[in-house]
Formats: C-alpha cells, sequence, structure tokens
C-alpha cells in the first residue's frame, strides 16, 4: 500500500473508458483527493488507454492470456506487480469485463470496487440494461460495490436511479445508465478516498465524524 500523501487509484478497464474520464475529471477538478497512479486494460488499443495517454496518466495494455472471461496466472501476475509497484491504495475496474479470480482478490482484499449497470442485486452480468428490459422494470440504474468472488455480489457502496421509459431500446436506455454512472462513480471514489465509509457485514455506511 502507498505509505505517502496522496490517495493512488489503479484503473482497470477494457472499453471506451468514459467512467474513467468522468473519474479522472473529477480528479482534476480537485472533487476526489486522489491521483491515478496506473491504468491497465487486457484489450488492445481500448479507449480508456487513449483517454489515460492523452492525459499523461501511465497506461498499459496487458495481455489476458487465453481465457475469455478471466485472465490466465501469468496475466494475473502481471496485474497484480503492475499494481503494487505502482503502490495503489484502491482499484477501480471501469468496465473491466473480466472476472477476477483468487489471487487477485487476494493481494487487494476490500480494496477493488466495480461500477454496474444495473440496481444489484438485479440483473447481475452481461447486458445489464438489456435484462432489465426484457423484465419490465420500471426503475433501473446503476451500482457501485465492492469486489468480492462472486459476480457483482459484493456489498454496495453506492447505488442511483435511472426511469425505463416505454419507448426505450437498449441502446437509449444504456445511455441513460451511462449518464447516471457518471454522477455516482466519481461520487463514490471520492469518498473511499476520503476514507469516509466503514464496512460492517454487508452494509457499507458513512462513518460517525
Ligand atoms: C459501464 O456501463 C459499466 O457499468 C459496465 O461497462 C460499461 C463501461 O463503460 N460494466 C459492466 O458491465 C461490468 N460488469 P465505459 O468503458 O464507457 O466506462
Amino acid at each position: 500500500m502507498n505509505s505517502g500523501n496522496t490517495f493512488r487509484i489503479g484503473v482497470l478497464g477494457s472499453g471506451r473508458g468514459s467512467n474513467f474520464v468522468a473519474i479522472a475529471d473529477a480528479i482534476a477538478a480537485g472533487a476526489i483527493p486522489a491521483q491515478v497512479a496506473l491504468v491497465l486494460s487486457d484489450v488492445e488499443g481500448a479507449g480508456i488507454l487513449e483517454h489515460a495517454q492523452k492525459r499523461n496518466l501511465p497506461a498499459r495494455f496487458v495481455a489476458p492470456g487465453k481465457f475469455r472471461t478471466k485472465l490466465d496466472e501469468d496475466a494475473e501476475r502481471t496485474f497484480v506487480e503492475a499494481l503494487q509497484s505502482a503502490k495503489v491504495d484502491l482499484i477501480v475496474l471501469a468496465g473491466f469485463m473480466r472476472v477476477l479470480k483468487g489471487d487477485f482478490l487476494r493481494a487487494f482484499e476490500g480494496r477493488i470496487v466495480n461500477i454496474h449497470p444495473s440496481l444489484l442485486p438485479s440483473f447481475p452480468g452481461l447486458e445489464a440494461w438489456k435484462q432489465a428490459l426484457d423484465h419490465g422494470v420500471k426503475v433501473t440504474g446503476c451500482t457501485v460495490h465492492f469486489v468480492d468472488a462472486g459476480v457483482d455480489s459484493g456489498a454496495i457502496i453506492g447505488q442511483q436511479t435511472v426511469p425505463v421509459l416505454d419507448d426505450d431500446t437498449p441502446e437509449t436506455l444504456h445511455a441513460r445508465i451511462h449518464a447516471a454512472e457518471h454522477e455516482l462513480y466519481p461520487k463514490c471514489v471520492a469518498t473511499l478516498a476520503r476514507r469516509e465509509i466503514a464496512v460492517r457485514g454487508r452494509r457499507v455506511v458513512r462513518k460517525k465524524s
């Protein structure tokens, strides 16, 4: 862990990186007392890497290995070593589309967070906005949660609701959820960077000052 003063964030993403941009912008605006220490992607040329490079933040692609939904052993070791060398206090998953397993989780226990495009525990897994539309719910949203060994099952840090409209398509609903994510994720990361929250079993609560 980082022994200096600045709270150091490692960001993992596989896609276009709009949540990373929201967090990086919030840091630049002084709304999150932290710095991005490293951005890693399992996808070569991913938008998230380009956004990081444009901001002169350390960023690199790490080949994920032979599996489709998780990192292989070598890749996992490379991710863990890179994040440890960068002395990260928190790992922020921003559209990272692989499940993290044992050694990775043990190396950063209680220090990995994720954003998911539904109101968990409803609709874990892939294309959660489409699951919500298919199910016919009238309200969905997004959830920031700690990462544990399950799929989208860790303790919930924050949630934001989004209405489902009668004429929504998967694309329009996903866009509305994305916009909510860009508000919720920086707020949650700020509470973590300020060490304002405590975990009591499954409940994440504000520390009493
Ligand atoms: C976001 O909608 C995020 O909730 C989702 O991927 C998208 C990434 O967008 N993550 C998951 O579904 C994880 N299970 P971004 O690359 O523009 O931030």
